[in-house]
């Protein structure tokens, strides 16, 4: 997915758009750019090139001072990444300079139906909608030529428009992917994510599909692809600055893993009123109708779905099935008579399980989204949807919202049960847990050993298998090192041939009932040579273990277990001198298929 941000208003459009093209280059980090209206040329300079937003910034210091502009931080789906593919792009005469955000799967048949004779500059399905825009402005409106253009495509878009011949407006547009409309003291700021209007709106409106938006200096107006006028709600922005920087920590995710405590105990706060669940009974009755629970995700939200079905089995007694949100949209499984669907998503923009929703609204099954943007497109589309409360998550490896994920479907798992805890105090317990050992954890002493090993393994049976894939996945997408979450009983059955001298094999040890097998195990492959070291709660230590922690409520370990393995992978990138909050080739939220 990409990053945009316009404003039109009065103040420094560059500085406005720069900073929120910083806080927004989570979402895409291989090219950048930016244009700005030049009043003494009228018309609307473009700087752009491949890499981060920081070589943007060092281009455009001498631009002149501009009221009116928008920015784009690339990830590339179409086209490589280089110059030309950079946006902002631009219709031919340069009258037209748009940046998108989406996919658009008909672009090759509009250039053909529609475009034979534009002269192109990139390989971008971006491209094609300015070319036709500035076809249809030959003889139509500016604006009825932008909605023609919208009604033609196909896929998905969040765009912003700059009209070289009235650079007194942008025009925006959104359909599927993320929009948002900022309105402040100063201007107008229209950007894909909430971060970018702090310090700049004081109010905003998440934009609907099928809306294009016309904004000046100090107006905004929102209609439907017929020019109908909609009354759109502007609401308070409640997210202040200091959620978006790192504060005293050197990386956003070193910030967020020690966040989680807090997190945990803000969802408790946030659920229960006393002893009174907050959540909606209407979604708790029915889940409980429900014959099946379909738990629906991807990376790490679907490890967090894992966890879930252990909960709800085990508190809820109702069978849970747990799918790849790309492989059910295509193939589906056999659907039991009373279906019941949970998707969890940090961003809730994930395309895959947007491909899932709209399958599932097809036959109108009853869908709840777990995330983290209450303002996201599944969070407004499902049945119901129930926020984590994780506040934003900069980094693109998901820590605090993996382990606020398992805390909400702790309390959705517990409300459906016949509540034989205190499911709050299990929850501060594992908040204070995470504390204890955040306080005085010494991971980076343990990375030394396998820094230079090819690959990894994490072992571990039941929640700690599932807690062993997350951490798998951590390892692998901040540090590169090739590593697997294996069930701990399932090694020796081949995959041990792997094993050799100083392979690096973590083994998470919760459940004292299982306690003796994962302990086995790994002496199976300590004796073929294997570097290794344990992770066990206390419940479950022995005198020569290197990592323990305090113990937890027997349902709840994941929340305490994934935090050593979180600052493991942290310590490996940080040795390794990566790019611990941008990894390459990543990006925080996948918009497309
Ligand atoms: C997590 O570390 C990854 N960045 C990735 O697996 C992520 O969990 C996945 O893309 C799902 O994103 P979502 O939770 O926003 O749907």
């Amino acid at each position: 997915m990409c990053g945009i941000v316009g404003f039109i208003g009065n103040n420094d459009a560059k500085q406005i758009i720069l900073n929120g093209l910083t806080r927004l280059e989570y979402r895409g980090y291989d090219s950048a750019g930016l244009s700005l209206f030049n009043q003494r040329y009228q018309n609307f300079d473009i700087y752009k090139d491949e890499g981060r937003v920081q070589k943007l910034i060092d281009s455009t210091k001498n631009a002149a001072y501009s009221n009116v502009g928008i920015g784009h931080t690339r990830w590339a789906t179409h086209g490589k990444v280089n110059k030309e593919n950079s946006h902002p792009h631009y219709s031919q005469s340069r009258r037209f300079i748009i940046v998108h955000n989406g996919v658009i799967d008909n672009y090759q048949d509009l250039k053909s139906q529609y475009l034979s004779n534009a002269n192109f500059s990139s390989d971008t399905d971006t491209e094609v909608i300015a070319q036709l825009i500035e076809t249809f402005a030959q003889t139509l409106h500016v604006e009825n030529a932008i909605t023609t253009t919208l009604k033609l495509l196909h896929g998905s878009y969040a765009l912003l428009v700059l009209d070289a011949n009235d650079p007194e407006k942008i025009y925006a547009a959104k359909y599927k992917s993320p929009l948002i409309v900022g309105h402040g003291e100063s201007g107008i700021t229209i950007a894909s994510d909430l971060m970018a209007l702090i310090g700049y709106s004081d109010t905003y409106h998440a934009l609907e599909d099928k809306t294009f938006v016309v904004a000046r200096r100090d107006d905004v107006k929102i209609f439907n692809l017929d020019h109908q006028l909609i009354d759109a709600v502007f609401k308070p922005i409640e997210m202040d600055a200091a959620d978006t920087t790192k504060g005293e920590f050197a990386h956003y995710m070193l910030k967020e893993i020690h966040e989680q405590p807090s997190v945990i105990r803000r969802i408790v706060g946030n659920y229960y009123d006393y002893d009174a669940s907050t959540i909606n009974p209407e979604i708790i009755k029915s889940m409980r109708a429900s014959d099946r629970i379909y738990i629906l995700a991807a990376g790490t939200s679907m490890h967090a779905g894992l966890i879930g079905k252990q909960l709800i089995e085990q508190l809820a007694e109702i069978p849970v099935e747990v799918h790849i949100a790309s492989e059910f949209a295509y193939q589906m499984p056999l659907i039991s008579k009373k279906p019941f669907f949970i998707l969890v998503t940090q961003s809730g923009e994930t395309a895959d399980l947007r491909a899932c929703l709209v399958l599932l609204k097809k036959y109108q099954y009853p869908t709840l989204t777990i995330t983290n943007v209450a303002t996201s497109t599944l969070a407004r589309e499902a049945s119901y949807n129930l926020e984590i409360f994780a506040g934003p998550e900069i980094a693109v490896a998901s820590t605090k919202a993996y382990v606020a994920q398992v805390a909400v479907l702790a309390i959705v798992a517990f409300e459906l049960s016949a509540k034989t805890f205190d499911i709050k105090d299990a929850l501060t317990k594992a908040a204070l847990s995470i504390e204890k050992f955040l306080s005085s954890e010494k991971m980076d002493d343990l990375v030394r050993n396998f820094l230079t090993r090819r690959n990894c393994f994490f072992i571990g049976r039941g929640l700690d298998y599932y807690v062993g894939l997350e951490a798998a996945l951590k390892l692998k997408e901040i540090s590169y090192i090739q590593t697997e979450g294996f069930a701990a009983g399932e090694l020796k059955h081949g995959t041990i041939a792997l094993i050799e001298d100083g392979t690096p094999v973590i083994a998470l040890i919760s459940n004292p009932e299982i306690n003796g097998n994962t302990r086995s195990n790994l002496k199976e492959v300590q004796a073929r040579g294997a570097y290794t070291f344990k992770i066990v709660t206390s419940d479950c230590a022995q005198p020569d273990d290197e990592v323990v922690l305090d113990q937890v409520h027997p349902l709840l370990t994941a929340l305490v277990m994934v935090v050593p393995t979180q600052l493991l992978a942290y310590y490996a990138a940080l040795d390794r001198s990566y790019d611990i909050d941008k990894p390459r080739n990543l990006a925080k939220s996948v918009t497309v298929e």
